[in-house]
């Protein structure tokens, strides 16, 4: 199937202390998925939070929970997270497990498994993966903390991966708003990560629209091509 435009806001940005009102409202205001980073400092050097965080939000929403693993040793919690109620389970190369071995434990527990790259880490590392993986994820800026600004850098390994996987969902997360949507779409991006750009408007159902829409139109006539 042909990839297409998926905003997923990342809670990182949000209300913590609202969260199950803030997931609702994301939801209402048309998010496809739901990006929930999960950090352990020390592969990133930042805390968010955790398990029994992800398991209680899973009654507030009908979302697609993508749970970004910033953590080292991804293997040993796959099932955790399975049980907890992700979807989707994103691990990242850099981990150090075997990306082979990761990929095969997610879709035991029955979830689609999507593999993602840190900033120094080139597009050529993830392509023997990309047949096996739901979702690539190319990180445009160093993972650990949001509000970071976008690395104009990561477009070239956008583009090497869309053209080694014409119709594997490609998503970027860091630095994402309206300006640097465009930039990631036309050069293949389809699922984009919003912390600041969602959260941080008054509007989410505006700030959605907006990205989606200036997205659509850049992602468009790359969509042609293939
Ligand atoms: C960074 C996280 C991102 C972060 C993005 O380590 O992986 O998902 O929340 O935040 P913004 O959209 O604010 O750059
Ligand atoms: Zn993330």
């Amino acid at each position: 199937m042909e990839p297409t435009i998926k905003i997923a806001p990342s809670l990182l940005a949000c209300d913590f202390s609202r969260l199950g009102e803030e997931v609702a409202a994301v939801e209402k205001a048309g998010a496809d998925m739901l990006h929930l980073d999960i950090m352990d400092g020390h592969f990133v050097p930042n805390l968010s939070f955790g398990i029994p965080v992800v398991k209680s939000l899973r009654r507030h929403t009908r979302l697609l929970f993508d749970a970004h693993l910033m953590i080292s040793h991804p293997l040993a919690y796959i099932e955790a997270f399975a049980v907890a109620g992700a979807d989707m389970i994103t691990f990242h190369l850099e981990a150090n497990d075997d990306p082979e071995k990761v990929i095969g434990e997610i879709r035991r527990q029955g979830c689609k498994a999507a593999l993602s790259i840190k900033p120094n880490t080139p597009a050529e590392a993830a392509l023997p993966y990309v047949e096996q993986v739901d979702m690539a994820l190319v990180m445009t800026v160093e993972p650990g903390f949001g509000g970071q600004r976008f690395m104009d850098e990561m477009l070239p390994k956008i583009e090497a991966i869309r053209k080694a996987a014409p119709g594997l969902d490609i998503q970027v997360d860091g630095g994402i708003d309206i300006s640097t949507a465009p930039l990631a779409c036309a050069a293949g991006a389809n699922i984009l990560v919003a912390g600041t750009s969602i959260f941080g408007q008054p509007g989410y159902s505006q700030a959605i629209k907006e990205l989606r829409d200036t997205a659509e139109a850049a992602f468009a006539p790359h969509h042609v091509e293939l």
